[in-house]
């Protein structure tokens, strides 16, 4: 069979000219005449500039005196580490599909983030309730909410919730600074996505999470100086210890505080911080999947050094907290207990060794932990800390089955 080539019209490039022909609304443009000697030129003078200084910038990389500060890799149109579409879908576009927004979930504090399209959808949803559904489903205003927050605690109690989360609230801005730092220091198109939406997420906690505390009509406290010390450590430490840092020490931190908080009246919302934070904590697990830390990486006495001791302050936080978890009836050694578990799990699962196995420090811990207990609480029994569970909420102990079953101690 053969095919016949009809001439093309000028301004749709339709095989079909007849159609073009008559009345053809195809965009057509008046084309400027130019150079071809001045385009050869300029091609050419392009050309010699782009050897040189890409080669200076290659040489440069190699003998470490500087180069392309980008790890972008302009010929593949590609990050450097390439696509990596499978640490994308797992994050990027899974943050996307479950991204929340504070208008919907807590209207009572002031954020306009929904679209109108969910505005509208969620206007359609109310229609179709009855009266009684419709007005559980009420959007509270800022006074209402304060009420009932005045209705459920005690001033002690409000002031222990704030100094409990403000914790966190002081971690999320920090959270938002290393993640965004950490984007410079990842391989791929995929992990960048990935960070990228954590960047987002964390300036939502943010933002967010000092609204609500706000809302409880309390003083927020400053960081401790544990909490400094600890914060300050993950922003500078270097390259893939500052993932350490983030994505299992911090992350693992804020995981346990919303699961032991998200069940308390009038602070449902950080079941959703809970999800988000889930999530950052598995990011470590996939990236290394697809650029595994070295073996000397894992076990140089130096980096387990490092690591354990990012740790440490962490571990001052927890009799730090006493005064304001026992307000509320929580145990901040359980709650310790349960978090360095967790964390533990997630860095030993990932290769970020520190020092001292599992069992060794589950069991100095408990040592620890129950010698304080002894000389300050009456009538103290040993308890193996380290084997308590802090997250409350059914779904939040569903989504950290997921995380931690098989690998619990
Ligand atoms: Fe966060
Ligand atoms: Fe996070």
């Amino acid at each position: 069979m053969t095919s016949v080539m009809f001439p093309a019209c000028e301004g749709c490039y339709t095989v079909t000219p007849s159609r073009c022909k008559e009345g053809c609304k195809c965009m057509r443009f008046d084309k400027i005449p130019t150079s071809g000697k001045a385009i050869a030129a300029g091609k050419a003078i392009e050309f010699a500039v782009n050897q040189v200084v890409r080669q200076y910038d290659n040489i440069a990389a190699k003998l470490h005196l500087g180069g392309r500060a980008a790890a972008y890799d302009d010929s593949r149109y590609e990050f450097i580490g390439g696509a990596q579409d499978n640490i994308r879908k797992k994050h990027y576009d899974k943050s996307l599909r479950l991204l929340w927004k504070a208008e919907e979930k807590a209207p009572w504090l002031g954020f306009k983030d929904c679209t109108a399209a969910e505005k509208h959808l969620s206007n359609m949803a109310m229609q179709s309730m009855s009266q009684d559904e419709r007005d559980a489903c009420r959007q509270i205003t800022l006074p209402e909410f304060k009420k009932k927050l005045r209705k459920h605690y005690s001033p002690k109690e409000r002031s222990a919730i704030v100094n409990i989360l403000a914790t966190i609230g002081h971690g999320e801005a920090y959270a938002w600074l290393v993640s965004s730092s950490l984007l410079s220091d990842v391989k791929s198109t995929g992990a960048r996505t990935a960070l990228t939406m954590q960047v987002l997420e964390e300036a939502k906690h943010f933002v967010v999470l000092r609204e609500l505390l706000y809302a409880f009509d309390v003083d927020v406290p400053r960081q401790s100086v544990w909490e400094y010390i600890l914060l300050e450590n993950v922003l500078k430490a270097k390259g893939l210890e500052k993932f350490f840092g983030m994505n299992i020490l911090v992350e693992g931190i804020a995981l346990s505080f919303f699961g032991l908080m998200s069940t308390l009246p009038g602070l449902e919302i950080l079941q959703s911080f809970h999800l988000d934070e889930s999530r950052h904590t598995a990011l470590p697990g996939n990236y290394l999947q697809e650029f595994p830390l070295t073996s000397w990486q894992k076990i140089s006495p130096r980096a387990q050094w490092k690591r354990l001791r990012l740790i440490l302050p962490a571990l001052a936080l927890i009799p730090n907290l006493e005064e304001h978890m026992a307000e509320l009836g929580f145990d901040t050694f359980e709650f310790g207990g349960s978090t360095v578990r967790k964390i533990s799990i997630l860095a030993q699962r990932n290769g970020f060794f520190m020092l001292l196995p599992p069992s060794l420090l589950f069991a100095l811990l408990d040592t620890v932990f129950n010698a304080y207990c002894q000389l300050f609480r009456q009538q103290h029994q040993f308890q193996r800390f380290t084997r308590a569970e802090s997250t409350r909420g059914s779904p939040e102990l569903g989504v950290e089955k997921k995380i931690f079953l098989t690998h619990s101690a």
